[in-house]
């Protein structure tokens, strides 16, 4: 038996139609959009276009051009944070966040001389908005973060802290990546500059696939990041300044985005909301039954409505790897040991540098799962 419970690195399995959708990319149109003016070309760029108004639609933007394909959302957050902040400004973001956030952070740290703010969150992983207030400066021009931790799922108040960011004429990034496809998000109502994406996760498209929205006022500050071909202007050494040629050199993985169109098809037909209550169903009783487990440590909210699906805990009686790798060897559970990629959040959390055993639910899991995970860890730790 195989348990896949790996969900908040990449969902696993897809939708039917998703595989069949890149597929048929692969087998029957091949091309690459924006590159020549044949037939399947052109069915390249029809793609790209649905994909775009899909993802305009899932998010309730308004505008088909500031949404913009890249190759996961690492590259999205790099683009947008690296491509805007200047010299002198003083940026926030939060301890919960994953280093796809804080590293390219910490970059511009040493080379632009930007004041960083890393404000502590709670050890249940919540950003405290009061504090978040306290920290606003005249120079702070920019704030990062994540909607959910990808270690505890812990959701954060995005919404007031993009009001904040408006009433102060602040830029304001969300990373989605434990988000989109679990929570409803509107990029009006959540008060962002940008929104960053990612297709892998619960958009249940395959790997190689992301991107942002933007909207034109933080467009207007930012510069090209990643510059080459976009089979536009192609007279000029220049990187086209108009959108979304301006943030998308390069070929582009179209049978990804074939696919993004399908997983959000399937999210749209099943209704986010029927997801969302099954994944917190799933999650409350993975909760549940771990509470009456001796020695275990569980992170976090014990509320399943103000967390994602994403469960970190630790066993006194055994160390988080070693228990994974049992797990996996002997059970066919999958889970993933360790930082998460947010050393930051394991230190908010208390598990640095040990790390926990995190156990994550998706679309595709069922309540035979919860129960094979709990007695599968029941019966490790008894001989223990
Ligand atoms: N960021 C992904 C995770 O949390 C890969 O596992």
């Amino acid at each position: 038996m195989k348990v896949y419970l790996d969900n908040a690195a990449t969902t696993y399995p897809k939708p039917k139609q998703v595989y069949s959708a890149v597929m048929n990319y692969m087998t029957n149109i091949g091309a690459s959009p924006g590159r020549g003016g044949y037939s399947n070309a052109l069915e390249g760029n029809r793609v790209v276009f649905r994909g775009r108004e899909s993802l305009m639609n899932f998010f309730n933007f308004d505008k088909l051009e500031n949404v913009i394909f890249t190759p996961n959302i690492t590259a999205s957050l790099n683009t947008l944070i690296k491509s805007v902040v200047k010299n002198g400004w003083h940026v926030i973001t939060t301890s919960m966040e994953h280093n796809s956030v804080l590293r390219p952070l910490s970059t511009l740290q040493k080379t632009k001389g930007i004041e960083l703010d890393i404000i502590p969150c709670s050890p249940d992983g919540l950003l405290d908005v009061e504090l978040f207030k306290s920290k606003i400066k005249s120079n702070t021009r920019l704030v990062v973060m994540s909607h959910a931790s990808n270690v505890i799922g812990t959701i954060q108040p995005l919404e007031k802290i993009g009001e904040i960011c408006r009433k102060h004429n602040i830029y304001f990034i969300i990373d989605t990546a434990q988000t989109a496809g679990v929570l409803p998000l509107d990029f009006h109502k959540l008060g962002c500059s940008a929104l960053a994406f990612t297709g892998h996760k619960s958009l249940l498209a395959p790997p190689g696939i992301g991107g942002f929205l933007i909207d034109d006022k933080l467009n207007e500050e930012a510069e090209a990041f990643i510059e080459g071909g976009t089979g536009s202007l192609s007279e000029s050494i220049i990187q086209p300044d108009f959108l979304p040629d301006k943030f998308e050199s390069g070929t582009m993985n179209t049978p990804a985005i074939a696919g993004l169109i399908e997983g959000i098809n399937f999210i749209n037909n099943e209704g986010l909301d029927s997801i969302r209550e099954h994944e917190e169903f799933l999650c409350q009783s993975f909760i549940d039954s771990l509470l009456n487990m001796n020695g275990v440590e569980l992170y976090g909210l014990k509320d399943s409505k103000q967390r994602t699906a994403t469960v970190a805990l630790n066993f006194e009686q055994i160390d988080n790897s070693e228990l994974s790798f049992l797990l996996d060897s002997e059970y066919g559970i999958m889970t993933r040991p360790g930082l998460h990629c947010a050393p930051l959040a394991h230190q908010t959390i208390g598990t640095f540098p040990k790390g926990a055993i995190r156990f994550s639910f998706g679309a595709f899991n069922d309540i035979k799962d919860i129960n094979y995970a709990i007695d599968s860890l029941n019966r490790i730790l008894k001989r223990m």
